[in-house]
């Protein structure tokens, strides 16, 4: 029996996922090719899409005796892996078969050749790219206008030729380029009005990441930013993806070290054991680590991944337990480990009385094999947010960035736990069903 006041909740009107899905990736490198071999070893080799939780997760609905738990994919009407067709923008010109024997991350026999025909068929085209704003590369695939206005309507017209070259119902944008220098949001992000003004005036205020998100949401496209770059994250295209109805997200894929950081800081946090130091380094050898060896590109990073612990932690609630904190993150670009980075962390701790201890993790993680599973799952989801009808920021998304976007009104939620609470509530929410509070107390109420 429900309880008087109970309301039975009602699916929200989705429209249905027909026709092709255009994913559209800024950037052809280690992440996007790796994302989209790893597809067409999926739906054509029989791969296993191992780290997506669209493809793989389950969720518990009802109570636990009513035993339901379908797959996330037959719950929510997401779009088929076979209907995703797939373009890039990179200002290098390598073909994404190439760009993928580059990245190394994929065993060429077993991954790569067997599909080599349809990975040379996705050509990168021209990107808008500034070297300003991503110091260590050099890119002949560029795009040139007078201004960053025009580069910006040359993206618009590459999102629709594409749409009606590939028959596609829908697109969605990622970013999975490079880290562009750390910018501070300023007046020319303040508005529309301005915003456009400085793209007009192709001030050094906007970014080429910015030119993409721009073209993105006047076309009606999702946009979500794997880096942590500002790009959408600023007051001006956060209004023009709501005034358009379309849904926006970042920053920055949560995949290695900072998905480890935001498990333990919340276990520590919820048995009330204090931190007295954070250390974390990374040795990474790809093209990433090289860009992010630039110091510029770094403090974008470096902001990134800072944010976490003190949001977690919560210093001001508890100044005991974690108010003198000592958090220091690096990244070594290490060349000889390619994709292959590790992580490590020295966490010291105290308990009881305040006796010392320490924690220590070495995570030896391939930083594109964890990156890909999420591009897919980003790809869909965003793709059901726009047919949902659901616009601007998607806080519940918030599972799957370091840094994520969030509302002025509220702080971030980091706490992976709670992330993934918020995102199967959000899917319950969408289909009518009720949410789960894990009270559990009709379990043990005598009739
Ligand atoms: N685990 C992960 O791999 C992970 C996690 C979080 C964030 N990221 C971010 O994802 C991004 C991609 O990582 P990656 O390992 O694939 O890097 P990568 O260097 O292999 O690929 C990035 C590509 O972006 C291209 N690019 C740069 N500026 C561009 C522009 N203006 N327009 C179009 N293309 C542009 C570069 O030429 C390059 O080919 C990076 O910003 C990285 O920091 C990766």
């Amino acid at each position: 029996m429900e309880p008087k006041d109970f309301v039975q909740p009602q699916p929200r009107p989705i429209e249905p996922p027909t026709g092709r899905l255009g994913v559209l990736l800024v950037g052809l490198g280690a992440v996007a090719t790796t994302f989209i071999a790893g597809v067409e070893n999926i739906r054509s080799r029989g791969a296993v899409p191992v780290g997506s939780l669209t493809q793989m997760g389950t969720i518990r609905l009802g109570k636990r005796t009513e035993k339901r738990s379908p797959l996330i994919k037959e719950f929510v009407p997401l779009a088929s892996l076979d209907d995703l067709v797939f373009g890039a923008w990179d200002p290098i010109p390598d073909n994404a078969y190439e760009a993928a024997l580059k990245a190394g991350v994929l065993d060429r026999h077993e991954h790569l050749d067997p599909i080599a025909d349809f990975l040379r068929g996705i050509e990168p085209m021209p990107a808008a790219f500034d070297q300003r704003y991503v110091k260590r590369l050099h890119g002949t695939n560029v795009k040139s206008g007078r201004s960053k206005m025009e580069l910006a309507e040359a993206i618009r017209q590459d999102i629709r030729d594409f749409k009606a070259r590939n028959g596609c119902d829908r697109l969605v944008m990622i970013w999975c380029a490079s880290t562009e220098v750390f910018m501070e949001p300023s007046a020319e992000h303040e508005n529309l009005e301005n915003f456009e003004a400085a793209l007009e005036a192709s001030s050094d205020a906007i970014a080429p990441s910015m030119l993409y998100a721009y073209a993105a949401l006047m076309e009606g496209v999702p946009f979500a930013n794997g880096a942590p770059n500002l790009t959408v994250d600023i007051p001006a295209l956060v209004k023009l993806a709501n005034d358009r109805g379309v849904p926006i997200g970042g920053k920055d894929f949560k995949t290695g070290q900072t998905l480890v950081k935001t498990v333990i800081a919340p276990m520590l946090k919820a048995r009330m054991l204090g931190v007295a130091g954070w250390y974390s380094t990374n040795i990474l050898g790809n093209r990433d680590g090289e860009v992010l060896d630039d110091p510029e590109s770094f403090k974008t990073k470096e902001e990134s991944k800072l944010g976490v612990l003190e949001y977690i932690l919560q210093p001001d609630l508890y100044p005991q337990l974690y108010g003198n904190i000592y958090h220091k993150v690096r990244i070594n670009y290490y060349p000889p480990r390619g994709d292959n980075k590790e992580g490590w962390d020295n966490i010291d701790i105290f308990g009881w009385l305040g006796y010392p201890m320490q924690i220590k993790i070495d995570f030896l993680c391939r930083d594109s094999i964890l990156a890909a599973p999420l591009v897919l799952d980003l790809a869909l989801f965003f793709d059901l947010a726009q047919r949902a009808g659901m616009k601007g920021i998607q806080e519940w998304l918030s599972f799957y960035f370091k840094s994520p976007q969030h509302a002025p009104t509220v702080y971030p939620e980091h706490d992976l736990f709670i992330q993934q609470t918020k995102l199967k509530n959000t899917l319950r929410w969408l289909m009518g069903e009720e949410q789960i509070t894990h009270l559990g107390i009709e379990y043990y109420e005598e009739e």
